[in-house]
């Protein structure tokens, strides 16, 4: 039996820290339940100090997950911070406190402005701390990629010493290179004592496009834990993508001597899920779950294809759920039908939130002969996006044209249950749109990004799209809304991310 690679999703929370991908406490919690049927080995679910909303998404999924996933919350190395996760982890089953520190020269000259003994003694302390709570803490050495390689020996040790389970050896600005990377797990390997009794973690970011790469060169030089996020989701450029390392490691078992558990055909809708909740478009050429992955235009690539596919793709698509998209339901399909395919897909909605999705379909069966699995999740994202908004979609109309002026009439249900209509012009019908929503709304915002995409093929597809607005803090929101008339799916988006802004603001505010 070949090492098994332990995999810890960080899309709730190094993920959710790209700018505009904030999720709310529902949300982490449907991506939870995916990532429960990816099979992952390790959930971290939040920050807990860093929000209420945080806190309570960690609580919850601690919850949810039982004892099918270590679910972990992450700290700094400061004892209020674990006293705070420590308190969301209460009832896991699981536990994982994630505590550490910078150990590179620029983080402890320039952020921490501590020693590097203070640095060590710093560590050991927050690990003994987190053990008076829970038998599983790992310790991450921040921008341990920079560091001083006989530092790290010395930190590594310490906190073995001091009881750590996992050491977390973060490439946090994603600067090295992966062979040197390699060398740096080697060396750790080769350099703490006792280090066979934990294990060792790689954690990569893809500044310079090699957060893959830097994970595989961990795991080939001794490290069993990977760090990564669904679509390489994360801070800056992203973190590694799991999708992309779990195929390597399927790929290249033998030469790696090392396999993970997670089943790979959940990963298309998986990423599906994660860009529709958080907004964040998925390339289309991107490894394993964009658009073209499994696209062959060439002539000679579909010939070759046609008479044998392992001429040109190395990946069954089937084994990524890719390319399984099917016909499901028509107009006259029930409700017991749409329940039965919808938990085919991993959705489990009863009374009134399935009422709501099966009107939503048979909305789309009206006017769309042909319903596919991807329409179905979109329905069922966009009934989710409705759950928490302050403001509803009632109507909306536009006239536009060559030589009108386009003009937007819009009404809008508010949280107390009133309908407020308002009319605008524009440049553009999207222009009208927003203003008449804005005279609503009343919140202060800038759309810096607007994008629609089609969710399947075919004229009659539904059309979502994404808008991302800033408020004058800077902080970035985004917004989604399918419909098979791109002006109600623009108008959703908008309200969607303006929905998002204001509970995120109402949050802050306590
Ligand atoms: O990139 C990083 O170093 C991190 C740590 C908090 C693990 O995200
Ligand atoms: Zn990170």
């Amino acid at each position: 039996m070949t090492r098994k690679i332990d995999i810890f999703d960080t899309t709730l929370r190094d993920g959710e820290q790209s700018p505009g991908a904030s999720m709310n406490t529902e949300e982490k919690l449907v991506v939870a339940r995916q990532l429960l049927r990816l099979n992952v080995d390790v959930i971290e679910a939040g920050f807990p100090i860093s929000s209420p909303g945080d806190f309570e998404s960690v609580r919850r999924i601690a919850e949810l997950a039982g004892d099918q996933a270590v679910v972990c919350g992450l700290t700094r190395a400061v004892e209020k911070d674990i006293d705070s996760a420590a308190d969301a982890l209460k009832y896991a089953k699981r536990p994982r406190i994630h505590t550490g520190l910078g150990v590179s020269p620029s983080h402890l000259r320039d952020k921490l402005r501590i020693s590097e003994d203070e640095c060590v003694e710093r560590a050991v302390k927050c690990v003994k701390y987190a053990k008076k709570y829970v038998e599983d803490v790992q310790f991450y050495a921040e921008d341990a990629g920079r560091s001083d390689y006989n530092f790290l020996v010395r930190v590594i040790q310490a906190v073995v010493d001091a009881g750590a389970t996992v050491v977390n050896i973060p490439d946090t600005t994603g600067y090295s290179l992966p062979e040197e990377f390699g060398q740096r797990i080697k060396y750790l390997v080769e350099g703490v004592n006792g280090i066979e009794n934990v294990k060792i973690a790689v954690h990569c970011h893809n500044d310079l496009g090699m957060a893959t790469a830097l994970a595989m060169a961990g795991v080939k030089n001794g490290a069993s834990q990977i760090e990564c996020t669904i679509n390489g989701l994360g801070e800056r450029a992203g973190n590694t993508a799991m999708e992309e390392v779990v195929m390597a490691i399927k790929m290249h078992g033998d030469e790696l001597d090392a396999h993970t558990d997670v089943n790979t055909r959940e990963f298309c809708k998986a990423s599906r899920l994660v860009s529709s909740i958080t907004g964040m478009n998925v390339q289309a050429n991107k490894a394993i779950v964009g658009a073209n992955a499994f696209a062959h235009s060439s002539g000679i690539h579909q010939d070759g294809v046609l008479k044998k596919r392992d001429t040109y793709e190395i990946i069954d698509p089937a084994d990524v759920g890719a390319g399984t998209s099917q016909i499901v339901l028509t107009a006259r399909s029930g409700h017991a039908a749409l329940k039965h395919r919808l938990e085919e897909l991993g959705y489990e909605l009863e009374g009134e939130a399935l009422d709501q999705v099966y009107e939503a379909f048979l909305n789309l069966a009206d006017k769309k002969k042909e319903v596919y699995d991807e329409d179905l999740e979109s329905l069922v994202n966009e009934r989710d996006r409705n759950e928490s908004a302050l403001y509803t979609l009632e109507g909306v109309q536009i006239s536009c044209g060559f030589p009108l002026t386009p003009t937007a009439t819009v009404t809008l249900k508010n949280a107390a249950d009133q309908t407020v209509t308002a009319c605008e012009y524009g440049t553009g019908p999207i222009d009208a749109m927003c203003k008449a929503v804005n005279k609503i709304v009343q919140v202060d915002n800038d759309l810096t990004e607007f994008a629609v995409q089609s969710v399947t093929r075919g004229i009659d597809a539904l059309g979502e799209v994404t808008i991302r607005v800033t408020d004058p803090a800077g902080d970035i929101y985004t917004g989604r809304g399918a419909d098979g008339d791109i002006v109600v799916s623009s108008t959703k988006a908008y309200l969607n991310a303006l929905n998002r802004l204001l509970n995120d603001k109402q949050e802050k505010r306590g």
